[in-house]
């Protein structure tokens, strides 16, 4: 394993502080432990004004070379990843070092083939194939810039994405297999571009074997392209700060941002904090459950592992497909050691029958994993009771796509852990609570905003094409902080505890949505006059979505109305935004400027109406009473 290890409390208090007082030693030692064609010559230049982040300046890379070609001498027959499909009788695949450099190498030249090159934005909307890891790691290879959509979202929503990074190309497949069902994926690909003028190519991979519409001289096949590719492609140099990626993610207004995530500083951010925070050793087999349209599916699934010449698994299906034990059924299928999940599954999973988990062995497993959301104490007890037999250190790790990796978390068999509790900030991370001026809250036993007053290598560098709106987003609400849209606490000992957001920003089972972005799609409904979003505790999804709607006129029938409403929503996000619950209202509580009280929608929502507050700053308080009588 790579030699920046840490494996005692005293070596993670002593990093720590060493990361704190000589920032550029710590990560440039760090740093020298990977390939560079070409040492950087400055490790960090910052300001979070403009904000104007560099990591490694001056150093010259390809991350692909250091995921793949530097691990051939030594781990050339080692596996890096294993691919189970959805249907348990499909077989598996498993790839060595060897084979995936040689796969990602022929990717990349059937992209080179048909016109990518260095800088292009090429969006990926794939279903958990291996195809889709070559892929990524073939856009990585030659230069160009991927941006990873995730295949449940809408034609719109991918629209929307690929106008916004003027993507050239498109990959995809024929369709995908989500438990008993199979989507036309390619279909929506086709709807999509008839948005987008910017895509000139799109390269489909066959999965389930369907026949599709190819559109002449826009459309080919992987397999029909990739016939006598050469299984060598030489590594595109890049500058450290040159982009790697953009992945969108919601905010608290207006559409998806693209957060730009560049070379140098995210490759070592994403296998130090990886390599650390689970403990991997050598032979380990880890697998991550996301989806590698996320942000945890790219540096844990994807980046991390494989920089950290690891065995990364990679599952095609869902946790309840044939039956709820399919996870564990996987994990003693291949002995996997680190298993790294959402709170959402683990509920969901809860809900199941108890021998559904307990007739498999899992004595396999070292280390746990949670992310995406606050864990709750229940969820996290069952984990670590009937997955980790008690036996298994339970790691809660908070961090956000634009952190680009894993920021307070313990970390396995080095520092405690206490349940439902990220606990610390790893070495280089400098969290501080601040109130709602802004100022810093220095005791414990507190809570408050959470912000970061340091820049670590994975920080977010711009959103693509719009800085002003990265600086607006995360550097503006409290003057040389990067602020992260979380409330925290601090306990008596220091431990952080993630309450949530405390921005419009809703997170359910795990992904992001504004909601801004929920009334906008809802608003798009003929009938619709105005609308409402708040999110509320839901016990699978951690929060659910409740819309309050005003109509144009009282509808006959408020089941179709409702049934709309939520197409709409498909149509414009895609099935994973639906609302949970819709209720008519004829109006909607307001100040006399004109702005929605959330806060009131927010406790009506949570069916708290006992104390709702100070109402008398409403145009209309009776509204509230109707709100209240008619919630869901
Ligand atoms: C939330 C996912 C509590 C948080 C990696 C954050 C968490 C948002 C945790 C980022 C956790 C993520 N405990 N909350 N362990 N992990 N969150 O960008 O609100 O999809 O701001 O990144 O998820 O979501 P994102």
């Amino acid at each position: 394993m790579p030699n920046n290890q840490i494996k005692t409390y005293q070596e993670y208090e002593e990093a720590y502080k060493r990361s704190v007082e000589d920032p550029e030693g710590f990560w440039s030692d760090i740093a020298s432990t990977f390939t560079w064609r070409k040492k950087w010559n400055t490790t960090l230049e910052w300001n979070f004004e403009e904000p104007d982040i560099k990591w490694f300046k001056g150093g010259r890379l390809n991350i692909t070379e250091n995921c793949l070609d530097r691990h051939l001498k030594t781990r050339g027959n080692k596996l890096a990843l294993i691919w189970e499909p959805n249907d348990p009788k499909e077989r598996f695949v498993r790839y060595t070092y060897r084979e995936l450099h040689e796969k990602v190498c022929q990717f990349a030249n059937v992209l080179k083939k048909n016109g990518a090159k260095k800088g292009d934005r090429i969006c990926i909307y794939m279903p958990m194939i291996p195809e889709l890891a070559f892929a990524v790691l073939a856009c990585a290879r030659i230069g160009a810039i991927h941006s990873v959509v995730f295949a449940g979202f809408s034609a719109v929503a991918m629209a929307d994405r690929i106008n916004d990074a003027q993507c050239s190309m498109v990959l995809t497949s024929d369709g995908l297999n989500r438990g008993a069902k199979q989507i036309p994926v390619k279909r929506v690909v086709d709807e999509a571009l008839e948005r987008c003028y910017s895509v000139k190519k799109v390269i489909v991979v066959e999965r389930l074997g369907w026949a599709v519409n190819m559109v002449e001289g826009r459309d080919v096949w992987y397999h029909d392209e990739v016939q006598g590719v050469s299984k060598d492609c030489p590594a595109e140099e890049m500058d450290s700060e040159d982009m790697l990626f953009i992945l969108y993610t919601s905010g608290s207004t207006g559409k998806p941002k693209g957060v730009v995530h560049t070379c140098g500083g995210y490759m070592v951010y994403a296998q130090y904090s990886f390599s650390n925070v689970f403990q991997v050793q050598e032979n380990d087999i880890y697998w991550c459950t996301a989806d590698i349209g996320w942000i945890t599916g790219h540096t844990y699934l994807l980046y991390g592992p494989l920089l950290a010449g690891s065995t990364s698994l990679m599952f095609e299906g869902v946790p309840s497909y044939p039956d709820m034990g399919r996870f564990w059924q996987v994990v003693d299928k291949f002995g996997v050691n680190i298993f790294y999940t959402a709170p959402t599954a683990i509920r969901s999973l809860m809900g199941g029958d108890i021998d559904d988990v307990l007739s498999y062995s899992l004595d396999s497993l070292k280390v746990l994993g949670s992310v995406g959301e606050p864990i709750n104490e229940e969820a996290w007890h069952w984990y670590h009771t009937h997955v980790g037999k008690e036996r298994c250190p339970l790691v809660d790790t908070w961090w956000q796509t634009e952190t680009g990796g894993i920021m307070i978390s313990s970390i396995a068999n080095v520092t405690p852990i206490k349940p439902a509790h990220a606990a610390y900030p790893l070495p280089g991370i400098q969290p501080i609570l601040v109130d709602a001026e802004g100022k810093e809250i220095t005791e414990n036993e507190v809570e408050g905003y959470l912000c970061m007053k340091f820049p670590w290598p994975g920080i977010i560098r711009t959103t693509y094409g719009d800085h002003e709106r990265a600086r607006l987003s995360y550097f503006s609400t409290y003057k040389g902080l990067y602020f992260t849209g979380d409330g925290a606490k601090r306990d008596k000992d220091g431990l952080y505890r993630i309450i949530g957001r405390v921005d419009d920003v809703i997170n359910v089972s795990g992904h992001r949505f504004g909601t801004a972005e929920i009334e906008d799609a809802i608003n798009h409904n003929e009938h619709v006059v105005e609308s409402a979003v708040v999110g509320y505790p839901h016990d699978v999804k951690g929060q659910g979505i409740y819309a309050f709607v005003i109509c144009k006129e009282v509808p006959e029938r408020e089941d179709y109305l409702r049934a709309e409403i939520i197409e709409t929503v498909v149509e414009k996000i895609g099935k994973i935004a639906k609302p949970d619950k819709i209720q008519i209202v004829s109006g909607l509580p307001k100040t006399r400027s004109g702005k929605i009280m959330r806060r009131i929608l927010r406790k009506v929502a949570e069916g708290d109406t006992s104390n709702l507050g100070d109402t008398s700053t409403l145009l209309d308080p009776d509204v509230v009473d109707e709100i209240k009588a008619g919630a869901l």
